[in-house]
């Protein structure tokens, strides 16, 4: 059976973090593996987290098989969440879905549910995108193609050249966005731009297909998802995937949710018993734990409160890495404006240096970095910064150290 399996290589992100564990120096510095850490470069667990934990340990009274579609009462509190409460698509009863085993889950049962519906369909991508994208996605057979999105030279999103390619997007086909915190350029489209892009669906027919892995973590649980909720009010048909790993810090429970907008209540009880056909085929149920907790914290005013407190905590320390980053590294000897990292949202930027740079960076300095240059800025902390800037001068002027 076995003998002729390849042995595969190992995941470039995965790859990269048993070679920082495996690195002996005391002061090496990871910004490699896309979780949020704090200023000692611990991931805590969030305090409303640990509480809702704790009170549905002592409040659980089964451990018995919940429905395919996960929790009702998570799935009501996700989509008011995710699209505030009075949203019209939710008024409007055309909204439903699954929860799932986190961001992950989510994406694959949304791209199971297009292949059903329409086999043919064509994924369209953002260049760049998740690299996990891509697997999730096209491991439903669906195939995908990619739209121009990241300028490297502005550093922002090129939205003349999305707008261009996406308007030859045909009715029928899929395109993929990132709801904020765009993984892995930080470039996101602002409200304006959601607008107009919303303009571009109605007149070509296109499905937008949504991710949203880090409301929260840009702007604030309101603010982040505006675009998506405007787009979401407008369109007659949307696939929406939801993680709550980041903005509730519970990476390892893999709680999310699939959300899938239809043009009346009838279209959506059809497309949600495939969503369910979908998941009975690959994991039958999703995990409970994670989903309980998020959903004790959204429907416990206290612990809400607490939850956003500390999500804005979160927020500002991201933020704040942001601006020390691109001010101590003003003045290099290459003379790049990295102002781009201040202006960018969530955990991600690209740095833009080269490969030999990266490079240098990890074996001389100790300094993670994905290939692509992607930097996740919850691993700079005010005690790594001087350091860290250090070797980035240094290799920005191309000095030894
Ligand atoms: C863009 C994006 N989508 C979805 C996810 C899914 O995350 P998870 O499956 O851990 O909830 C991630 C996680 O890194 C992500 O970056």
């Amino acid at each position: 059976m076995f003998d002729d399996v390849p042995l595969l290589p190992p995941d470039p992100i995965l790859g990269l973090l048993s070679r920082f564990r495996a690195d002996p120096r005391t002061d090496k510095i990871d910004l490699g593996v896309g979780v949020y850490q704090d200023e000692e470069g611990r991931t805590p667990v969030m305090r409303a987290v640990q509480e809702a934990e704790s009170r549905l340990l002592l409040t659980q009274t089964t451990k018995t098989y919940q429905g395919i579609a996960g929790d009702p009462e998570f799935n009501e509190r996700m989509l008011a969440m995710l699209l505030g409460p009075e949203h019209p698509a939710l008024r409007d009863g055309r909204v439903r879905g699954v929860q799932t085993p986190g961001g992950c889950g989510a994406l694959r049962i949304g791209a199971e549910v297009i292949r059903r519906a329409r086999p043919a369909a064509r994924v369209w991508v953002s260049s760049p995108t998740w690299a996990n994208h891509m697997p999730l996605i096209g491991g439903s057979g669906l195939e995908l193609v990619e739209y121009p999105y990241y300028d490297p030279v502005t550093r922002g999103v090129d939205f003349d050249a999305m707008m261009s390619a996406l308007a030859n997007v045909p009715a029928g086909d899929v395109v993929l966005l990132h709801g904020c915190c765009h993984n892995p350029t930080g470039a996101d489209l602002d409200l304006a731009q959601w607008r107009e892009l919303t303009a571009l669906t109605l007149s070509t027919g296109f499905t937008p297909y949504i991710d949203t892995a880090y409301q929260g973590l840009a702007d604030g649980v309101e603010e982040d998802v505006a675009g998506l909720r405007h787009m979401m009010a407008a369109v007659p048909e949307c696939v929406l995937a939801a993680s709550c790993s980041k903005n509730f810090g519970i990476y390892r429970e893999r709680a999310g949710g699939v959300y899938f907008l239809a043009r009346n209540t009838e279209r959506a009880d059809a497309v949600l018993s495939n969503a369910m056909a979908a998941a009975r085929q690959i994991y039958s149920m999703p995990p409970a734990h994670g989903a309980a907790v998020v959903s004790g914290i959204l429907g416990d005013a206290a612990l809400r409160a607490d939850w956003l407190q500390e999500l804005g905590e979160v927020r500002a320390r991201i933020n704040a890495m942001r601006e020390l980053l691109a001010t101590r590294l003003a003045g290099n000897a290459a003379g790049t404006d990295f102002g781009f990292v201040r202006r960018q949202k969530g955990m991600f930027s690209f740095l833009g240096i080269t490969p030999a740079q990266v490079t240098r960076l990890r074996e001389e300095f100790g300094v993670y970095m994905l290939d692509s240059t992607r930097i996740n800025v919850a691993g700079i902390t005010p005690r790594n910064i001087e350091p860290l800037a250090a070797a980035l001068h240094a290799v920005l002027a191309g000095s030894r150290a």
